[in-house]
């Protein structure tokens, strides 16, 4: 019996990626679970330790999902299937990870869907900003065939398998020059987007100097004062403490970020039938516990960041709803008016 066990793997850029694909993935990454005698994983009785990549740390909301997913996987095969988890993005950033996993040289990983919608255009409607009312709105459309065809695309466009659609939640924006209490308070301020072209428009639209750059970068360049405003749900903005390096945290509630526990749909298909439906099983039993974790740490974390000494403000909102509607006019046809209309009007 062969005992399968796929190892860790170092951040690579996406061209060492393709490289290692092109030249049969090196050792880490040939060693998945590709049965040249025919056999399944599963017939073999062979154990498979799939690496989980995160971009929170330990006790964080994805962490609760990622180890409830872990525990049911070991639970439903008896401790034959394991995960490795790999916090703070120490495999990659997201969008590497997402590269990672259609290549199969990553296995699982969360990622938030910013990087997304330049794999799959559909995915730019999570960023169009007051999209969602609130948590439910949200869990109605991501649950039902919605949500489904979006992660049908995603795997067929990219490979890369939803297996849940866990969250980072609703986002605010922070930063370290001045208090917001309405877009004209944002003007010319440096800002972080993540790699979302709708994100740029948005955050250029409310008046800021607005830049895509990946997350593992995003603490040194508020640090450094390279960027002075980022936007991120509360669980993310305590877990990574971006308070030591911003003040001021404003309750622009402007996305509903999924963060979507994904997989390489080519290592799922590798795998025998039983195994898939385990892992699809502990993904969906993980998903609600997730979710719970994700709300219940946003609901504590408002104050905690207070007690950190970030000074705290409620936006006019209707000004930043007024503020974006030029990026509906843009991307509202790009990405599908009847399905934003669809959203929009979802009944929950
Ligand atoms: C980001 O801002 O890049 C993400 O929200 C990070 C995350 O997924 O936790």
């Amino acid at each position: 019996m062969k005992k399968m066990k796929r190892n860790g793997f170092l951040a690579f850029g996406f061209s060492t990626l393709l490289l290692l694909a092109a030249c049969g993935g090196g050792e880490e990454a040939s060693s998945g679970t590709d049965n040249p005698e025919g056999g399944s994983a599963e017939q073999a009785g062979e154990s498979i330790q799939f690496d989980v990549s995160l971009p929170l740390g330990p006790g964080s909301h994805q962490d609760v999902g990622v180890q409830a997913f872990g525990e049911e996987l070991e639970r439903l095969s008896d401790g034959r299937l394991t995960i490795k988890s790999h916090h703070n993005n120490s495999l990659g950033g997201e969008r590497e990870v997402v590269e990672g996993m259609s290549i199969n040289s990553i296995d699982i990983g969360i990622t938030s869907t910013g990087p997304l919608g330049g794999f799959v255009q559909e995915f730019f409607m999570f960023d169009m900003p007051y999209l969602f009312n609130d948590y439910d709105h949200a869990y109605a459309v991501l649950d039902s065939e919605i949500g489904e065809e979006l992660a049908a695309k995603l795997e067929e466009q990219a490979g890369v398998k939803i297996l849940a659609w866990m969250e980072n939640g609703f986002r605010h924006e922070t930063n370290s020059v001045r208090p917001i209490h309405s877009p004209d308070d944002l003007k010319d301020i440096k800002h972080r987007t993540q790699e979302s072209e709708v994100q740029v428009d948005t955050w250029t639209a409310l008046g800021t100097n607005a830049t895509p750059m990946a997350w593992p970068e995003v603490y040194t360049a508020l640090q450094q004062g390279v960027m002075e405003s980022q936007e991120n749900p509360l669980p993310t903005i305590y877990d990574v403490k971006f308070f030591e390096v911003q003040d001021y945290l404003a309750m622009t509630q402007h996305v509903y970020s999924p963060a979507p526990l994904m997989m390489s749909k080519q290592l799922f298909d590798s795998l025998s039938a039983e195994d898939q439906a385990i892992i699809m099983e502990a993904a969906e039993i993980a998903l609600p516990i997730q979710r719970e974790a994700s709300q219940q740490q946003a609901e504590e974390m408002k104050q905690m960041l207070a007690d950190e000494g970030m000074e705290v403000t409620e936006p006019d909102l209707e000004a930043f709803k007024a503020a974006v509607e030029p990026v509906y006019e843009k991307w509202a046809p790009q990405i599908g008016e009847d399905v934003i209309d669809q959203v929009r009007n979802f009944e929950y």
